[in-house]
């Protein structure tokens, strides 16, 4: 089965073979060879000098840990919908306050809204999700930072559909912590998550007690700079991950940025071709995944049975997304990722495909 869903996605064998390797103890010589490689190549991925710390949990670990090391009090949210809302939640029940900046789902936040809410109240730090994978939005990193910078305030963006595709510049734009999951962009089995931790981030989490314990970033950095991990890492996925950075820096970074561009335009083209809406805002499109508005009413629980059939899984919308569309009488919305280590030739099969599924 190809998965076109927006994570996990599908994972080639030349990465599932190289993570069939004898077992190696994560105190030696030869783990920690592997680790710098790793460190290296994430740094040009990232492009940032900052550290990039490598968690064995999924993304919404180290948006725990973002938290918890980075805001003491109060947080200001951007939330463009399921995912702005996860920093909502996260904070929330890591006891903090949390003030939300909510905007239109399918836009983008405005640096207009965002001067607005920064000149209200002082905020701790402001949270950001790059890339709504829920309406297929990318958020304008590059001209909110300026504004998050005056106002002194950590910034903290949860790159997870973004990171690897698109090219996100975190010290040009003083990101404090970029944090991103393996099972997106980077084209790994689930379980691994990577975050630049800037100084400022650093300084503010030595300053905070409580914080928890397993995504300290102050103990995380330390042994980083020894080319460990705290505690055990998921080491079979980190012989994935080095496999993977040289394949993406192989291939140039410029090169697999620039290819998700093109791969994005396909899709955008061949939704419009076939006389569908796009849901995000034009100027905000995410260069990793479409979101269709379905206006054309099909049933898309038959489009994924008949695409399934040919070997393929569908993604046919974020269903709390669709749910709140269909009751104030919108139509609901199916999604196209195209995210990874995919070409041009596979995403025309996959859309050749569903397009004979919905006729
Ligand atoms: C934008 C975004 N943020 C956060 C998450 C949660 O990441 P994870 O499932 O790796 O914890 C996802 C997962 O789809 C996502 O798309």
């Amino acid at each position: 089965m190809k998965l076109f869903i927006p994570g996990p996605v599908s994972v080639s064998n030349e990465i599932m073979q190289s993570m069939q390797r004898e077992m190696i103890g994560h105190r030696g010589k030869e783990f920690a060879n592997i680790f710098e490689e790793c460190s290296k190549g994430l740094k040009k991925v990232f492009c940032t000098n900052n550290r990039v710390l490598i968690s064995t949990s999924s993304g919404t670990g180290l948006m725990e840990g973002a938290i918890r090391n980075c805001v003491e009090k109060n947080v200001l949210m951007i939330e463009c919908g399921a995912f702005g809302k996860k920093w909502v939640q996260v904070a929330k029940a890591c006891g903090k306050e949390v003030d939300v900046l909510q905007v239109q789902k399918g836009n983008a936040v405005s640096k207009e809204e965002l001067e607005k809410k920064l000149s209200e109240k002082k905020y701790e730090a402001v949270c950001v999700t790059h890339n709504e994978t829920s309406t297929g939005v990318e958020n304008p990193l590059k001209e909110i930072a300026p504004l998050i910078k005056e106002h002194n305030a950590l910034f903290l963006v949860d790159s997870v559909s973004s990171m690897g595709g698109a090219k996100i510049e975190v010290d040009e734009w003083g990101i404090d912590v970029c944090l991103t999951s393996s099972q997106k962009c980077f084209s790994l089995p689930p379980g691994l998550s990577f975050a630049s931790v800037s100084e400022g981030a650093l300084e503010k989490s030595r300053t905070i007690k409580d914080k928890g314990y397993y995504f300290d970033f102050v103990e995380l950095a330390k042994e980083y700079d020894s080319h460990q991990t705290p505690y055990t890492p998921a080491v079979g996925l980190i012989f994935g991950l080095i496999t993977q950075l040289e394949r993406m820096l192989k291939e140039g970074m410029e090169n697999v940025w620039a290819r998700h561009e093109e791969l994005a335009k396909q899709t955008q083209e061949w939704a419009i071709k076939n006389e569908m809406k796009l849901f995000a805002q034009s100027g905000h499109r995410s260069k990793t995944v479409t979101c269709i508005s379905n206006e054309k009413r099909i049933n898309l629980e038959e489009v994924k049975k008949k695409v399934k059939e040919k070997g393929y899984v569908m993604d046919a919308g974020y269903r709390k997304l669709n749910e709140e569309l269909l009751a104030s009488g919108r139509a609901d919305t199916m999604r196209i990722p195209h995210m990874g280590n995919l070409n041009s030739k596979e995403l025309q099969e996959y859309l050749d495909c569903l397009e004979e599924a919905m006729k």
